[in-house]
């Protein structure tokens, strides 16, 4: 560690993995210069109060259901792509919290999730040797190599695509569309007609008839704040340091520097190296954190980023998101779950059960089995059991369309279906029926 004091641009004087090779640096530092200027997209004052949902999960009382795109897209950015997403997210959040009786923490991959960190500099689209595509933030996904050019100015246009993403966000959870009376509305056509969207109908009348009996004992309703709105939150991968450093600013209440890009951040697999730029910064900022944590991972790494990342052990504050994959997690998390209670870190446990199960289709799309994904769930939830610590959470790559872009589910779509409606621009996601689908399943898991 560098024995300068934490600042948000520390991390320029450490080696930070997967930045993208920018043609001009004076752009660059110029719109990083327009960047800090412009106003935080949320407040100091929303990320404490996700701390504190958060030590809610740590302590065993709630579940943390974190979801949306692998990566967004400023092509496809619409109002109704976004109210479908959310849409989904709510209704795993009641399958959940109605299925399995506990609080559900709802935090979106949205509004942010722009920048991807890829295992090879290049790639291979049909014939031809690319540059990787980085996510929109950075370039674009086109099989050109002029599209594949980094742009800084990209940065500006992610950050105002994310605010008025996150303005919408705002306006459905806070402005009436997530009230519980609405319950049925969430229910897209697509979905109601399947098996998993008559099972979340019967949860929705069940709800109705929950309200009405309370209104008849003479409940008022109205004045319970917590059925007409909800608390959705952000997070991306926080990958571009230069980004998020012009995001960063001093919280006027407590003095302490907040990421003010979304409320929660987290580093991937491939950028969380103990002594690089990634860990360095999100050591500094007081946001709730995440680091995702693939099978090869010791327990002795695991207790050194739990050292850098929450030396001061505040319940909710890091979240560490395993993604092991579905034959490898029986026996990679024990030791890492025996390692963390063993020194009493307050961590929040969260299972990506997307990352690990990936591979590419015989058609050369990749994709991930529905089964393989359940799998690491179960996995995830036994491990758990066995060791004594509370499975705290998902964290899932989806869409609310109805994409092809994971194998199976009810559905059973199968390889050569993939390429029918595969519409991501980088993950294969679950639709909307398998994650709903997914959602009851792991209800099931919270209740045995
Ligand atoms: C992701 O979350 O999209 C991702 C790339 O994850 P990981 O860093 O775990 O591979
Ligand atoms: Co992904």
């Amino acid at each position: 560690m560098s024995p300068v004091q934490w600042s948000p641009q520390r991390w320029r004087d450490l080696p930070a993995a997967q930045q993208p090779e920018w043609p001009d640096a004076d752009t660059l530092e110029q719109v990083l210069k327009e960047l800090s200027g412009l106003p935080p997209l949320v407040f100091a004052g929303e990320a404490r109060s996700l701390i504190e949902s958060l030590a809610h999960v740590a302590a065993g009382e709630a579940f943390l259901l974190q979801a949306g795109d692998c990566a967004e897209s400023f092509a496809e950015f619409s109002a109704d792509d976004i109210r479908d997403k959310l849409k989904v997210i709510l209704q795993m959040a009641v399958v959940l919290t109605y299925g399995a009786g506990v609080p559900s923490v709802k935090v979106g991959r949205i509004a942010g999730q722009f920048a991807k960190p890829r295992s090879s500099p290049t790639e291979r689209v049909g014939e031809i040797e690319l540059p990787a595509f980085r996510g929109h933030m950075v370039n674009d996904d086109a099989p050109d190599a002029n599209a594949r050019i980094p742009d800084p100015h990209r940065l500006v246009a992610a950050y105002h695509q994310s605010a008025s993403t996150l303005n919408l966000v705002r306006a459905f959870t806070k402005g009436g569309f997530a009230d519980l009376s609405q319950i049925h509305l969430w229910n897209q056509q697509f979905v109601a007609s399947s098996e998993e969207g008559r099972r979340f109908e019967q949860i929705a009348g069940e709800i109705d008839r929950a309200l009405r009996f309370m209104a008849a004992c003479g409940i008022d309703l109205d004045a319970e704040q917590s059925l007409h709105q909800v608390d959705f939150y952000t997070s991306h991968d926080a990958l571009i340091l230069g980004y998020e450093e012009a995001l960063t600013r001093m919280d006027s209440l407590t003095g302490q520097w907040y990421d003010c890009s979304a409320h929660m951040l987290w580093v991937g697999e491939r950028t969380r190296q103990l002594d690089g730029a990634h860990i360095d910064f999100l050591s500094g900022i007081h946001n709730p954190v995440g680091c995702k944590i693939g099978a090869s991972t010791t327990p002795a790494e695991v207790l050194a980023l739990c050292e850098r990342l929450n030396p001061d052990r505040i319940p909710g504050r890091l979240t560490l998101i395993t993604r092991m994959g579905a034959t490898a997690i029986a026996d990679a998390l024990p030791p890492l779950l025996e390692a963390v209670r063993e020194e009493a870190h307050p961590v929040v446990w969260a299972c990506d059960p997307m990352h690990g199960n990936t591979f590419v289709s015989e058609g050369g799309r990749k994709t991930r089995r529905f089964d393989d994904i359940l799998a690491e769930l179960k996995g995830f939830f036994s491990a758990h059991r066995r060791v004594g610590t509370w499975p705290g959470g998902v964290h899932l790559e989806l869409t609310g369309g109805d994409v092809t872009e994971c194998l199976g589910g009810f559905d059973d779509i199968v390889e050569d279906q993939l390429h029918e409606r595969y519409t991501t621009t980088c993950d294969p996601r679950l639709n909307a029926r398998q994650a709903i689908d997914l959602a009851f399943r792991v209800a099931q898991l919270l209740r045995d």
